[in-house]
């Protein structure tokens, strides 16, 4: 069992039992590059206030340096220490003796771990976004690659009304828009450097908040010491960003799922994302898609999680906030993935032109324009309604499409039907007399891509990398 940083005031050491449950090194590992970082930017401001001097810091930091090398290069395994703040103590303390020691003066791990999940999470929350940016890339150009497809759109999974294509995927890139809205709303809550709180109380040396501040990049430094360590909402809010694009990452997956069937055959999934069955052999099952809708509900469940450990917990510090850690690395990871798995899905998704135009018949998906129709021709809108369900009604009867009954028929359910009803009757010009702004005419569609590419270019994500 690893050295304990407290245990001069204990008379026995815990039980193996209780020393596994207590530790959180198998998880927070992978904070040591933020651990490391904010010991370097701590011990650098301890120096310049003279509570060490200048050859001990160089000392230290250049310690610190090779311990993140030694992990950069290799990850032993860690498991006899308590935490990542143990493991990077212990050994500069084996690395430069008594002078390792000095480096805990006026911080607290209480004040350390904020700061290490505050730097975890702006690292992190850069690299969704640049991940969520290249999704919209490509749902760009899927949209512009199929401007002439058409498809039934869909309410209540009825076949609705006629729309592009193109504008079904740029109503995806609107949701991500919205999910970097909300990331970047979360990267502002979480732009606060703790240190200095200690373990709650703040310290009674002069620190310079400011200096460790701007060395670690954050816009600004903690108000209230009892807040800083006791806060973790800006992990909930990283949970519920993660939790928002995994729910339209599997709306996605879902549509896609739904497409693929025989059923509806309008797209084939690449087969770099899908698998087969061990008895069928002629399945090809959309495993990808429906793992990315199914991990959906981790991504939820992190939410949860973390809200529940908060929410009876007296200020401030408690251990249970140890538990704020696997959901967060869990969400993160899991979302970074599922938007890369998605990306190299639709970059290789091919459309079934024929089945798709195919679809287009037998729903009377054009039921509305006819409606709209005869509004044009000064009937009320709610006795045009009751019109076209009866021409509905005599259409399926027939088995014809509305736009293969007679001007005679047609006629027979309202005198005001002329000749010009068949330009509203053909599902593309339906579309086409949808240029509304907002709407799915493909003028405007066009328009859309070409701004929306524009929007897209001139967003400038902050850099990604994170160097010591
Ligand atoms: N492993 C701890 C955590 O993740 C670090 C903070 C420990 N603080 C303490 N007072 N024991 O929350």
């Amino acid at each position: 069992m690893g050295e304990k940083l407290w245990e001069s005031r204990f008379k026995e050491s815990l039980d193996p039992l209780a020393n596994r449950f207590n530790a959180s090194i198998s998880f927070d590992k992978r904070l040591y590059p933020y651990d490391i970082k904010g010991s370097i930017a701590h011990c650098r401001m301890l120096a310049k206030i003279g509570v060490i001097s200048e050859q001990e810091a160089e000392k230290i930091i250049k310690a610190l340096y090779e311990i993140k090398e030694e992990l950069d290069h290799k990850m032993p395994s860690l498991d006899e220490y308590e935490d990542i703040h143990t493991f990077v103590e212990t050994r500069l303390v084996e690395k430069i003796g008594d002078t390792g020691r000095k480096l805990h003066t006026a911080r607290s791990r209480n004040d350390q771990i904020a700061l290490d999940m505050r730097l975890f999470i702006k690292d992190a929350v850069k690299d969704i976004l640049s991940r969520i940016k290249q999704l919209q890339k490509v749902l760009i150009t899927t949209a512009e690659r199929h401007l002439d497809i058409i498809i039934p759109g869909y309410t209540h999974l009825q076949r609705a009304q006629p729309v592009l294509l193109s504008h079904y995927f740029l109503a995806y890139y609107e949701m991500f828009q919205r999910d970097k809205d909300r990331f970047l709303q979360t990267i502002k809550r979480t732009d606060v450097m703790p240190l200095g709180s200690a373990a709650l109380a703040g310290s009674s040396f002069e620190l310079d908040r400011n200096m460790v501040a701007k060395e670690l990049g954050f816009k600004e430094i903690s108000r209230n010491s009892i807040d800083a360590v006791s806060d973790r909402d800006f992990l909930l809010d990283f949970l519920y960003s993660c939790a928002v694009t995994m729910m339209h990452l599997s709306r996605i997956s879902e549509e896609l799922i739904i497409w693929s069937s025989y059923e509806f055959g309008f797209v084939t999934i690449p087969d770099a994302y899908a698998t087969g069955s061990s008895i069928m052999p002629q399945k090809k099952n959309p495993d990808i898609l429906e793992l990315i809708r199914g991990k959906t509900g981790r991504v939820y469940g992190n939410l949860v999680s973390l809200l529940t450990v908060m929410k009876g917990l007296p200020l401030t510090y408690n251990k249970d906030m140890q538990e704020d850690k696997e959901p967060v690395f869990d969400s993160y990871d899991t979302t970074r993935d599922c938007l890369e798995l998605m990306k190299r899905t639709l970059e290789k998704l091919s459309f079934n032109r024929e089945k798709i135009k195919a679809a287009l018949k037998g729903g009377y998906i054009t039921a509305t324009d006819l409606a709209e129709y005869l509004v044009r021709k000064g009937v009320p809108f709610r006795t045009a309604h009751r019109i076209v369900g009866k021409i509905v009604l005599y259409a399926i009867e027939k088995e014809k499409e509305l736009w293969e009954l007679s001007l005679d028929e047609l006629k027979s359910f309202s005198s005001v039907i002329e000749e010009d009803i068949y330009e509203w009757l053909d599902p593309i010009k339906s579309v086409q007399k949808r240029e509304i702004f907002g709407g799915t005419g493909p003028e405007h569609v066009k328009k859309m891509i070409k701004e929306l590419k524009k929007e897209l270019e001139s967003q400038l994500l902050l850099p990604t990398g994170r160097s010591l």
